[in-house]
């Protein structure tokens, strides 16, 4: 195993709930370490270019809407395999067939609002990590 970086979006279902805090508990006590972090409003623009790999996908248009419907906190985290360990503390992409334990399964509302993106693979997550953070702002 490796250390390894990945990007991480709390989503505006949670910031709106107030529990980004309690979200960050379950990376912290997973084994990753926030190295980077901000609050963004984000616009319709910066949505559709973030999400651009899903611009075929039916639901595109509806990800990008809500995206940019509220506050998200936007994060790098960092730690040995981070990028699956990453996807193993946030549960299925459906908090409806998320495990126990995960954050999705503990928070997630369906899965337009299933509180937290995480990148997908070592390439996305570099792209992705690029698209919100010079190496300026993250401290590791
Ligand atoms: P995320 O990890 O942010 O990556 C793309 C997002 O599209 C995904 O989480 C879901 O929140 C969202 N999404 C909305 N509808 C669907 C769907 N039917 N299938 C998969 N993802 C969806």
């Amino acid at each position: 195993m490796a250390v390894e970086r990945t990007l991480s979006i709390i989503k505006p279902d949670a910031t709106e709930r107030n529990i980004t805090g309690r979200i960050n508990t379950f990376f912290e006590e997973g084994g990753l370490r926030i190295v980077a972090q901000k609050r963004l409003h984000l616009t319709r623009a910066q949505a559709e270019k973030f999400y651009a790999v899903h611009a075929e996908r039916a639901f595109y248009g509806e990800l990008c809407d809500y995206m940019c419907s509220g506050p998200v906190v936007v994060q790098v985290l960092e730690g040995e395999d981070a990028i699956v360990r990453n996807r193993e503390i946030m549960g299925a992409t459906n908090p409806a067939n998320a495990d126990e334990g995960t954050i999705r399964k503990a928070v997630g509302q369906d899965v337009q609002a299933n509180s937290v993106h995480g990148s997908d693979a070592p390439e996305t997550a570099a792209k992705e990590i690029a698209f919100f953070f010079s190496d300026l702002e993250i401290v590791g």
